[in-house]
Order: C-alpha cells, then sequence, then structure tokens
C-alpha cells in the first residue's frame, strides 16, 4: 500500500458480543435497534451542515486562511527565538496536542535541529510560578505572542496579556504592537477591540466555531506553521476523514459507529471513557478528546427542556506507563469502563534492545522498543478482552499531519454525532458560567455585586 493510501483504521471487534460475551459487549441486535436512529442523526447532521450550522466540519477547506497563516508564519521564523500561546480551554489544547504529536520530542531544546524555527510554549495556566518562569526564559525582543480567545473576556487569557502588553510596552515602546498576534471572534469582544486600536496582527475565529471545536482554525493552525508543521497536509487528513464519514450506514462511517458505540456503552452502564494511546506523542491528543468529549457532552438538560444529567467521563490514560497504575482497576474494577487504545503502526524512530548476556533477559534479544511496545498493547488489548472489558483501537499507520488531521476530525465529528444520540446540545458549556460568576464577583467586577454579597454571607459561615 502506498504512503498516500494509508489512512486510519478502526477495530471495534472488542466492544462486541460475539468477543466479550453478552453481559458486558454489544450485541448486533443493538446495534440493528439503532441503526436506523443512528441514518436518522446523520443525515439530521448532514442537513444542519448544508445550511451552514456546523462550520467546524468545513475547517479542512480553507485554503485562503492557510495560505494568510503560512505567511504571517513566515514573518516570524528566523526573526523570533520564541513563540508563546496565550490561551485555555479550547484555545490551547489543540496547539498543545498538534505540538506534542508531529514536533519531535523536547522540540524546544533542539536547537540545532529547530534550525530557524523558534521554540514554542503554550502557556493554558494564570499559576504564578509558571509566567514567571517562562518571562525569565525569554527575551521579550525576541518573542511573538499569541493570544487566543473566542470570548476575547476569558479571565485567565486577558490577565496573561494584560502582563505581556505591559512588559512589552515597557521594553520596546511604540513597536510593541509587532510583537502580539490575536486571535479571536471576527467583531465581537474585548480582545477584537484592543487588537484594531492598537493594531496587531489578527486572525479571525470563524462564527460559529467553537473553542473545542477549533484546532482546525487559526486558532491551531497558527502556532503549528510557526513551528514547521505542514498545516496543508493536516488539513488534507481532516478533508480525507471528512470524505470517509459521508455514509449514514454504520458500517462505513468510522465516526459515527464510534459515537453509537459510545452511547449503548453508556446507556449499559459503562460511563467512563477511557483513552489510552501507546505513544507518549499523542498524550496531548488524548487530553485534547478529553475536553471536547467532556464539555460537549456533559449535561444538565437534554434538548428537550428535561434534567438529565448525563455524560460520559473521559479519562485520559497512558501506555505501558498506566499498565504500571490504572489497568489494574480496569482489569477488575467495577465494570464502568469503554476503553480506546490509540496505536501507532510505525514510529518515527528505531531502537534496538542489545542483547542480553543473562539467561532471564534474552527474551528481549532482537527486539526494539517499537515492538515491546506493541507486544504491551496487544498483550493488554488481549487480557482486557478476556476479561470481558469492552474496548476498540484506533491505528494510525503513523505519526504524521495527515493521519492527525484524520483523527482530530473523526473525534470531532463523533462528538457530535454522539451529542445527538444523548439528545444534549454539544456546543454550549453552561456548566462553567456559575464558577466564572463567583470569581468575577471575588474579584469586585462591576455588575456582580449582588453575587459578591452571596457570596461574602456564604464565606462567614465557613469561617
Ligand atoms: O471549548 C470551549 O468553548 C472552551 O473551553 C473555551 O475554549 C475556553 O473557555 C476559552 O474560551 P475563549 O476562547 O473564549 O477564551
Amino acid at each position: 500500500m502506498s504512503k498516500e493510501e494509508q489512512t486510519l483504521r478502526i477495530d471495534f471487534d472488542n466492544m462486541l458480543a460475539n468477543r466479550i460475551g453478552g453481559l458486558y459487549g454489544i450485541t448486533r441486535e443493538e446495534l440493528e435497534t439503532q441503526r436506523v436512529q443512528a441514518a436518522k442523526y446523520f443525515q439530521e447532521l448532514m442537513e444542519e451542515r448544508s445550511k451552514g450550522s456546523h462550520p467546524f466540519l468545513e475547517l479542512p477547506y480553507q485554503k485562503e486562511v492557510a495560505d494568510r497563516i503560512l505567511k504571517v508564519a513566515r514573518q516570524f521564523i528566523g526573526r523570533v527565538e520564541d513563540f508563546v500561546v496565550l490561551g485555555i480551554g479550547g484555545s490551547a489544547l489543540g496547539n498543545i496536542a498538534l505540538h506534542r504529536v508531529l514536533n519531535p520530542p523536547n522540540y524546544n531544546e533542539l536547537k540545532e535541529e529547530r534550525k530557524d524555527f523558534p521554540r514554542i510554549h503554550i502557556i493554558d495556566t494564570i499559576d504564578p510560578d509558571i509566567f514567571s518562569g517562562l518571562l525569565r526564559l525569554i527575551k521579550l525582543e525576541k518573542t511573538a505572542f499569541n493570544v487566543i480567545s473566542k470570548s476575547g473576556s476569558t479571565v485567565e487569557t486577558m490577565a496573561q496579556f494584560l502582563i505581556v502588553r505591559n512588559l512589552l510596552k515597557e521594553r520596546l515602546g511604540r513597536n510593541y504592537n509587532r510583537h502580539i498576534i490575536a486571535t479571536t471572534d471576527p467583531e465581537n469582544g474585548a480582545l477584537r477591540q484592543i487588537a484594531q486600536r492598537e493594531g496587531y496582527i489578527t486572525f479571525d475565529i470563524p462564527k460559529g466555531v467553537g473553542g473545542r471545536f477549533s484546532v482546525l482554525s487559526p486558532v491551531g493552525l497558527l502556532s503549528a506553521a510557526v513551528s514547521g508543521i505542514d498545516i496543508n497536509r493536516l488539513l488534507s487528513g481532516a478533508g480525507n476523514m471528512d470524505y470517509r464519514c459521508r455514509s449514514d450506514s454504520l458500517w462505513e462511517n468510522p465516526a459515527l459507529m464510534n459515537s453509537i458505540l459510545q452511547y449503548i456503552s453508556y446507556t449499559k452502564g459503562r460511563h467512563i471513557s477511557v483513552i489510552m494511546p501507546y505513544s507518549s506523542a499523542l498524550e496531548g491528543v488524548a487530553e485534547w478528546f478529553c475536553q471536547l468529549w467532556a464539555e460537549s457532552l456533559g449535561k444538565r438538560l437534554s434538548l428537550e427542556g428535561q434534567v438529565v444529567n448525563c455524560g460520559p467521563t473521559p479519562v485520559k490514560a497512558l501506555g505501558p506507563k498506566d499498565q504500571h497504575s490504572q489497568l489494574q482497576l480496569y482489569m477488575e474494577g467495577p465494570y464502568n469502563k469503554v476503553i480506546t487504545f490509540l496505536a501507532v503502526d510505525k514510529f518515527n524512530s528505531t531502537v534496538g534492545i542489545h542483547d542480553a548476556p543473562e539467561e532471564d533477559l534474552q527474551y528481549l534479544s532482537g527486539h526494539t522498543l517499537g515492538g515491546l511496545m506493541e507486544a504491551e498493547r496487544k498483550g493488554t488489548q488481549i487480557a482486557l478482552t478476556e476479561a470481558g472489558r469492552p474496548n476498540c483501537t484506533i491505528y494510525l499507520p503513523e505519526l504524521s499531519a495527515f493521519h492527525v488531521g484524520e483523527l482530530l476530525y473523526m473525534f470531532q465529528l463523533q462528538t457530535v454525532l454522539a451529542g445527538k444520540f444523548f439528545r444534549v446540545n454539544a456546543f454550549d458549556q453552561p456548566g462553567v458560567e456559575a464558577g466564572k460568576i463567583n470569581t468575577f464577583a471575588l474579584l469586585g467586577r462591576k455588575g456582580f455585586e449582588e453575587r459578591k454579597k452571596v457570596l461574602g454571607a456564604f464565606l462567614s459561615r465557613l469561617s
């Protein structure tokens, strides 16, 4: 098979009753019962898409945007030593995922290998120690900051931005604005107004594309391009997955099949959805997926307005590390989990294990670390299957931009389809508002005076 023909593969067999038994596996009849409904939901989604409702699905085809990103990226490559992303949640996790999976491990330390490409720092925290650590590391005059916020008002990102803007002004005077790129809503929000007023380079987060669905927009693509990731291949991979997911038949559409298997598992008591890559590079993708799955599906109200308090709990594990930590629980604990393995057919490096004179270690002779990784993954997969624990495996032929694009696109589509099965709005996040309001009140933001009084009374009862 040629490189171009290779594509992501998914093996669902270990989810099914004929593999793991009828008690915990999904039967053909259960799938058959949902088949017509699944087709209906898929057609509904495509209908909504044709009316422009889900612009994230069109991101693979934004050629002009990709061209402009590459143009702007070239302005910074070779001119700055550090490129810092300021953002949080969906405005950072996609960047982290891309950087970790498509740049070499220890990328920032590989000065020779990186050549002109700057170091990348994605600061999705307001931890003062991390922030001051960053400031000690970089030279402001040799750094560009990409401030990313769809709303343009997220407290963590705006706090980071205010610090950086001030420092840049102090150090660089009137040219400070050349060091800030704002990625935000095309019209609304404080960040958009500031960027326009102060003359930053800006990128739009398209209308209707929410944070956790924005990795293939300028949100994720700019820092990727600045570090030399082939964003056009990433988008082609996403487009290829879009093409593969055009059927309303479960057996032909991996995103639809994944969503229904996860949904049926949930209805049968498998409330925890573990994602377990056997590749450290994919750990960031697993974290990104956890946010996508949790924020999209964890909801109090159904689309019909009933209180449902539903949603699978995503958990990230890492192979083989978590074989020595979580696996005991997955093998023998409650039957409340479904496990998705991420496997890589071919790692970027081959590291042979040296022959051992010690008899007990001779079985390792002639093997590689990649081969050992595969044996451990297969061993774990079979052990779980034999123990009646539902699991499936997504295989990436290699860690390339194309296959990562396929994976990210499939996960996003799968999430929206799962939202239809769960009957929830996959695009909102009302549950995070309460905490935000309390934070604003505690910080004394105008308009939150009443809430401040309530919190004051609450806190005095505690003390
Ligand atoms: O996925 C989401 O919508 C959220 O996680 C947001 O990305 C996060 O809250 C940050 O929001 P914003 O991009 O508006 O700063």
